[in-house]
């Protein structure tokens, strides 16, 4: 059996329930972990509301590091004792154990720590495939400017330090002036209050009027439309979060006469399709986190029973960094 945590409705975050489940054997192709620690983030709030549908009951949470207790057959990349880490479907990383595909899963390094690694492998694979696999049809060459919102968050300030490492001019958003101030003192070239200044005009300000090549905005409804007006001609929108909401529909007509703009909307589950793509952007991501480039803030802990309070605190725009769940 194992502790779990469960949504058997959606709604608020009343409705995350501690729960006993039973955990069972690997078929082939899966694993058994044993969490040391688990990972929050954005999109559990989105499946816990509903947001994206999932079937009932759900046990959430889809980033976790920990011990490998038991493997099936066919998986040749892990053996039992293995120290490893995800970022991974279907969710269910809220718990002590629990069995899943093998496919995500990765070797840990020991130099990364398993509340290091749960804070890291979803947020760090998503700033992984936004900065090197989301480009505009120009790329981006060092000193260019990016525009990155909520740049203090769990993605935000990785990808403020990861955009530093690359000699990118990393304009980050954030909600207050002492996030604005982390979100600097991570690596961001240019920082802007969107609580408080026009983003749209300070960027077009910092960029000498010019505009950036692309926006990276997970923030959705609130900023999409500034967003748009942010890029230069060619540039390109790569929309990947709703944490404003999700953006409206909109007629791909305006995109013309703003400088023929491209647009996406990306997730992290079709770059980490295969094993090898996986493993291949986690070599990455230990790769920068292991030369000091990109160190993992875990600026909140919290008891896997007090998991509601971590969603309330996240949806309040409370936290900043990393947040883990400690089973
Ligand atoms: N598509 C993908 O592959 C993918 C993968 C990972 C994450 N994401 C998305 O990336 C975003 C960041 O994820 P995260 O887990 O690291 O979360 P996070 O950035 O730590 O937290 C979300 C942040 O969004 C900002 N925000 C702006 N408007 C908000 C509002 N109305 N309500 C709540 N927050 C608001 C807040 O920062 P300020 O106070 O500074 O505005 C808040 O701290 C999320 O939207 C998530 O869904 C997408």
């Amino acid at each position: 059996m194992s502790r779990a945590i469960q949504v058997a409705a959606f709604g608020g975050p009343e409705n995350l329930h501690l729960v006993d489940l039973p955990v069972g054997e690997p078929a082939a192709g899966e694993i058994r972990i044993r969490h040391h620690a688990c990972g929050l983030n954005y999109i559990d709030v989105y499946q816990r509301t509903g947001l994206y549908p999932s079937p009932l009951p759900l046990t959430l949470g889809m980033e976790g590091a920990g011990i490998v207790e038991a493997v099936g057959s066919g998986v040749t990349h892990l053996q039992m004792g293995d120290r490893a880490a995800y970022a991974s479907n279907p969710p269910g990383s809220y718990s002590e154990a629990r069995v899943m595909p093998a496919k995500n899963v990765v070797k840990l390094p020991d130099g990364i720590a398993f509340d290091t690694a749960a804070g890291m492998m979803l947020k760090g694979l998503t700033a992984q495939y936004l900065l090197k696999r989301t480009l505009p049809v120009q790329g981006l060459q060092a000193g260019d400017h990016v525009l990155f919102h909520a740049a203090a968050g769990g993605v935000g300030l990785i990808a403020c330090q990861w955009a530093k490492a690359l000699g990118l001019q990393l304009i980050g958003t954030a909600g207050s002036p002492a996030k604005c101030e982390l979100a600097r003192a991570h690596g961001a070239a240019h920082v802007i209050d969107y609580a408080r200044e026009d983003f749209v005009a300070r960027v077009k300000d910092i960029t000498g009027g010019r505009g950036v090549k692309v926006v990276y905005d997970s923030v959705g409804k609130d900023t999409f439309e500034g967003s748009l007006n942010c890029l230069q001609p060619f540039g390109l929108m790569a929309s990947f979060g709703n944490a404003s909401g999700p953006v409206a529909p909109f007629a791909p007509g305006i995109l013309g006469p703003k400088g023929s703009l491209y647009v996406t909307r990306q997730t992290l589950f079709t770059h980490i399709a295969t094993r090898e793509a996986t493993q291949q952007m986690a070599d990455d991501l230990f790769a920068v986190v292991g030369s000091g480039a990109v160190k993992i803030r875990i600026d909140q802990r919290y008891a896997l029973a007090d998991v509601a309070q971590a969603h309330r605190d996240l949806e309040a725009r409370k936290t900043t960094g990393s947040t883990v769940l400690m089973p």
